[in-house]
């Protein structure tokens, strides 16, 4: 089955969103050969783009410019909002363009993370997402979506269609665990918790790609943990791009993701440039390590 006949009974302006953001990646994906060398310029975050980040950054804002759908924008890419006046719809975007861009020089994975509101408001908490998808540039490209109605996988096949790949995709118990972040910055109750994992014999798997390191926890069950580290109090990944889409597409999989002692979705984020630890995968997990934030231990 396509994308757009899986799409059918979603609301018509996500569809199309979800669409837009599938014709983007098709793009994307050949890009890799074309776009692939610095910028010479930074972002917000200080972060060296590759041009390959401003050109999906500026190709996807473009595209939801011109749909007439959407009335503002949140890229990692762009220090403000944009704002889109002459829309005639109402949706609101967040977007990371280019997730994992220093994998891009070392050919591992990357993706494209995106985030729908029905409401024109970006700064938001992620508990008012309408819907949440990720393409992964990978040995194939695949989307994953999750419309409040499960969640869903789709590849794009030869002739270039995003073709249904699984149905009702559930998070699977599983003892995978990717931590981010140096163990020498780690701050105890995160030390206490990476000790419990290994003991209980998970197996380390981190790329430095999230988009990549979430399916794989999607696929084989665990946790992914970027947390608050000594140096960077609020961890590395953003709310908005990062964190509450995925947190959206792991909760419709029936998993859990928390900052440690909240769910990341209950957040109201404070600036478009806002950064939480997180804790993302399975129920079990997530339990453990909130229960070392309330200093409950196991
Ligand atoms: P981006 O490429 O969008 O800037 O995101 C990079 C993020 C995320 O993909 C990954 O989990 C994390 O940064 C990796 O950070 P470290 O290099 O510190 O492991
Ligand atoms: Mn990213
Ligand atoms: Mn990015």
């Amino acid at each position: 089955m396509k994308l757009n006949e899986h799409l059918k009974d979603t609301d018509e302006g996500i569809a199309e969103i979800i669409l837009l953001v599938a014709d983007r990646a098709r793009e994307i994906k050949k890009a890799f050969l074309t776009h692939n060398f610095n910028s010479g310029t930074k972002n917000m975050f200080g972060e060296e783009q590759l041009e390959l980040d401003k050109w999906a950054d500026k190709l996807l804002i473009d595209s939801l410019r011109n749909s007439d759908l959407v009335r503002a924008v949140a890229s990692e890419e762009q220090s403000e909002i944009v704002e889109i006046v002459k829309s005639k719809g109402e949706f609101g975007v967040v977007l990371d363009p280019l997730d994992g861009v220093s994998s891009v020089a070392t050919n591992l994975s990357v993706g494209t993370i995106a985030g729908i509101f029905n409401e024109g408001n970006v700064l938001e908490k992620g508990n008012k997402m309408d819907a949440a998808l990720y393409v992964l540039y990978g040995p194939l490209t695949t989307l994953v979506y999750s419309a409040k109605d499960g969640v869903h996988e789709f590849v794009l096949d030869h002739d270039n269609e995003f073709i249904l790949r699984k149905e009702n995709v559930t998070l699977p118990e599983g003892n995978i665990y990717s931590p981010g972040g140096l163990p020498i910055n780690y701050v105890n109750e995160h030390r206490q918790f990476i000790s419990q994992l290994e003991s209980e014999g998970y197996k380390l798997r981190y790329s430095g790609s999230f988009a990549a390191d979430f399916q794989q926890i999607l696929t084989y069950g665990g946790v992914f943990s970027y947390p608050a580290l000594k140096e960077k109090p609020n961890g590395k990944l953003r709310l908005l791009f990062e964190a509450n889409p995925m947190s959206f597409i792991i909760e419709q999989a029936g998993g859990k993701a928390s900052n440690g002692t909240q769910r990341i979705l209950d957040i109201a984020p404070t600036a478009i440039d806002h950064r939480v630890p997180l804790y993302i995968g399975g129920n079990k997990p997530i339990d453990l390590v909130e229960s070392f934030f309330r200093g409950e231990g196991i």
